[in-house]
């Protein structure tokens, strides 16, 4: 079945749907006529920002409001097939200073949204977007799917936590959910206001003006970055395919890059900014998760899926964008 397909005339919530992965899928999904709604509180810490949906803004619905908000979402879960919930506190570094908002945010509000589908319409998908972070250090494996986890953040054991409640709701109530454990993403769209998530983006800033780049350590750890619209993507064709329910699927991009060629790169094409190598600071190196080198064979077997953008491809792509819109993002 084509892709476009599946999705034209759906009714589908994103939640958080103002933000980076959010706002980068719905216009995907408005451009293959799926009836898109969004609720997302613009909470000035993270990423909603109106003017990611400006182009698009007559062809979907926006709510401003908390996902927290049961008698604000409860309408929107029960009228819709499929519920992309992005809607998070989305900085791990953050969540050891507001424990209990990580709590609410990353955990309690995914019982709550799977206790309001289980009440009034068990046949709602939920896609959820967890994180590479659960599993903690890889201790230099290829991490697939059945790699134990232990999460080093309060925002990774929790996302840990909502994965378990989607899982216990799918297989006790057989609400479809699927979760994607998402690595290292980056692109257009994305906050530059602070690098409490994302460095990409960030150092891009950074470089474009032409200042110093810190990196901790000797900048040769592995991260596997994938850039937004190979996720949107990989989103799309997996939620589309019956055989993803109940599965945590692997989504990054099966390459792995050192940090510091990372930042090389972004300084090579942006054409200005400099590298500063400094030791790790205590209150990082703790949560540091070392090599981070994924396993994507399972995404690869649900779909026909492959990412289309080298990181080379993807910084460019992504300096391009700013190049233009920089000031709508800091
Ligand atoms: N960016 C990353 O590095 C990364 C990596 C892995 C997983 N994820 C996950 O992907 C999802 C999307 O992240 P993103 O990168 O698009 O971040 P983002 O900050 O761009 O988007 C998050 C959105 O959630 C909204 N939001 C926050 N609290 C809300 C609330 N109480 N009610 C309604 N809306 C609320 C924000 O306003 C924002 O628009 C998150 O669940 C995040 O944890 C992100």
């Amino acid at each position: 079945m084509n892709v476009s397909t599946y999705y034209r005339e759906k009714r589908i919530l994103i939640t958080g749907g103002l933000g980076f992965l959010g706002s980068n899928l719905a216009h995907k999904l408005v451009s293959f006529g799926a009836n898109v709604t969004i609720i997302d509180n613009l909470d000035p810490l993270y990423g909603g920002n109106l003017y990611n949906v400006g182009s698009v803004r007559d062809k979907l619905k926006v709510i401003i409001g908390d996902i927290q908000d049961e008698s604000l979402i409860t309408p929107l879960l029960v009228d819709c097939d499929i519920v992309f919930h992005f809607a998070a506190q989305v900085s791990y570094i953050d969540s050891l200073n507001i424990p209990f908002r990580d709590l609410d945010l990353n955990a309690r509000a995914t019982l709550s949204i799977l206790e309001i589908i289980r009440k009034h319409n068990l046949q709602t998908k939920i896609v959820f977007s967890s994180s590479r972070m659960v599993i903690g250090k890889s201790n230099n494996r290829i991490v697939d799917e059945s790699v134990p986890t232990n999460p080093l953040s309060l925002y990774a054991i929790h996302k840990l936590t909502s994965e378990k409640y989607l899982l216990m709701y799918h297989s006790d109530f057989g609400i479809p959910v699927i979760i994607f454990r998402i690595t290292n993403p980056y692109g257009v769209r994305q906050q530059l206001k602070h690098n409490k998530y994302s460095l990409v983006g960030w150092f891009i800033r950074m470089a474009m003006e032409n200042k110093t780049i810190t990196i901790f350590g000797d900048g040769k750890q592995l991260r596997d970055y994938i850039y937004v619209e190979d996720i949107i993507e990989a989103f799309l064709l997996s939620t589309a395919n019956p055989k993803s329910n109940g599965e945590i699927i692997n989504l990054g991009s099966g390459y792995s890059s050192e940090f510091g060629e990372m930042v090389k790169n972004i300084i090579r094409i942006v054409g200005s900014g400099e590298i500063k190598y400094v030791d790790w600071p205590a209150n990082y190196e703790r949560i540091e998760t070392g090599n981070f080198q994924v396993d994507i064979s399972k995404l690869k077997s649900l779909t026909d899926w492959a990412p289309s953008f080298t990181l080379e491809q993807g910084i460019r792509q992504t300096y391009e964008y700013y190049k233009l819109k920089l000031s709508h993002y800091i």
